[in-house]
């Protein structure tokens, strides 16, 4: 049978491709099986193993054939298994969207399908002179979410940093998204600050998420728009964070950012900036063309034009970190 399989195969004009291609695919079909399966409710729900008419009764399934042929597409593909009609969980990735992290993964999933998908969809007509794509305020929620994919290895340098910037130090964490950094700076038990957020929805998140962490008495997060200057801020202080966010600034608008922030960081303090930089892998050029095809947002920077920028605003000393092997992203202490 294999061997007819490959003779075909190799009958092809193209066959190592061919081959290549069958593999890809099966590779997108199982990423869509996932993705649909998390938003289903059935990888939820199979966390205790269930027949298919109690798990179509719970979720309000009522095509059984094709909800049939979904459950054996998740058999097939490793994902579930059937044990004689009893599905359960199989696969990592499986276990893992509705494992602690679970959130996150399927904010990663969410994020690929849908505002990657609309972005490739429309790139043709993009390319061609047509609109940006208007992806922003619908997908802000996803992507705040998908970017804690990286929140461990960040969370470690925020904490190095804020760890040696004294006992006691002030932090300001500008776009601070869900106050995740200001979680990572309170591990110096002596840290106290802010956050602020032009978004009103993460102003909200933040100010839940610090009373949760039990740090709503050593930081509050105010709203603002860092490019209108800094009125909410309440500086100077010892540690200026930018997580994940130069990428909303334009080129333009870089020079009176910095400018801002440098006036925000006392004498002898740090502003730290995270984000991924022009690279050359395929997750960060990927992520550079989404951006630059997403109205508000723009193309991802290299180190190299923003050490110049940074001095020209008074830093003096600019150090670039690489904070994983193999990927462009990057962390830069500026002070
Ligand atoms: C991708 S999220 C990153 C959030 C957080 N720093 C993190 O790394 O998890 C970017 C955040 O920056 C905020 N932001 C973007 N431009 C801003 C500006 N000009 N002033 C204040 N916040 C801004 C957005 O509202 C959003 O919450």
């Amino acid at each position: 049978m294999w061997r007819r399989t490959l003779k075909a195969a190799f009958g092809q004009p193209d066959a190592t491709a061919h081959l290549l291609f069958l593999r890809d695919s099966q590779t997108v079909t199982r990423i869509h099986f996932l993705h649909a399966a998390a938003h289903l409710g059935v990888l939820a729900e199979l966390k205790s193993p269930s027949g298919q008419e109690a798990l179509a009764s719970k979720l309000g399934i009522t095509r059984s054939q094709q909800f049939g042929l979904f459950l054996k597409l998740g058999v097939s593909l490793g994902e579930l298994a059937d044990d004689a009609g009893t599905y359960r969980l199989k696969g990592r990735r499986a276990k893992a969207l509705v494992g602690p992290n679970g959130n996150v993964l399927r904010a990663l999933l969410d994020e690929q399908i849908e505002y990657h998908g609309s972005v490739y969809r429309e790139l043709a007509e993009q390319l061609r002179g047509g609109p940006l794509g208007d992806y922003l305020s619908a997908t802000a929620a996803v992507v705040a979410e998908s970017s804690r994919i990286a929140e461990p290895v960040i969370s470690s340098y925020v904490t190095d940093v804020v760890t040696g910037a004294g006992p006691t130090p002030r932090v300001l964490d500008i776009g601070c998204g869900s106050g995740v950094y200001l979680r990572a700076a309170s591990q110096n038990a002596g840290a106290t600050g802010q956050g602020i957020d032009m978004q009103p929805a993460s102003v909200e998140l933040t100010t839940k998420n610090l009373t949760d962490w039990g740090i709503g008495d050593r930081f509050h997060v105010t709203q603002g728009d860092i490019r209108k200057g800094a009125s909410e801020a309440d500086g100077p202080y010892d540690v200026v964070l930018l997580m994940n966010n130069i990428y909303y600034f334009a080129p333009e608008q870089r020079p009176a950012l910095f400018e801002t922030l440098r006036s925000l960081v006392k004498e002898g303090g740090t502003l730290t900036l995270v984000s991924m930089f022009h690279g050359t892998s395929p997750t960060a050029l990927n992520l550079d063309l989404v951006l630059a095809c997403t109205q508000g947002c723009y193309a991802l920077v290299s180190p190299e034009e923003l050490a110049p920028e940074l001095r020209a605003a008074g830093f003096r000393n600019v150090t670039v970190d690489r904070l994983v092997a193999r990927e462009s992203l990057l962390g830069i202490r500026a002070s």
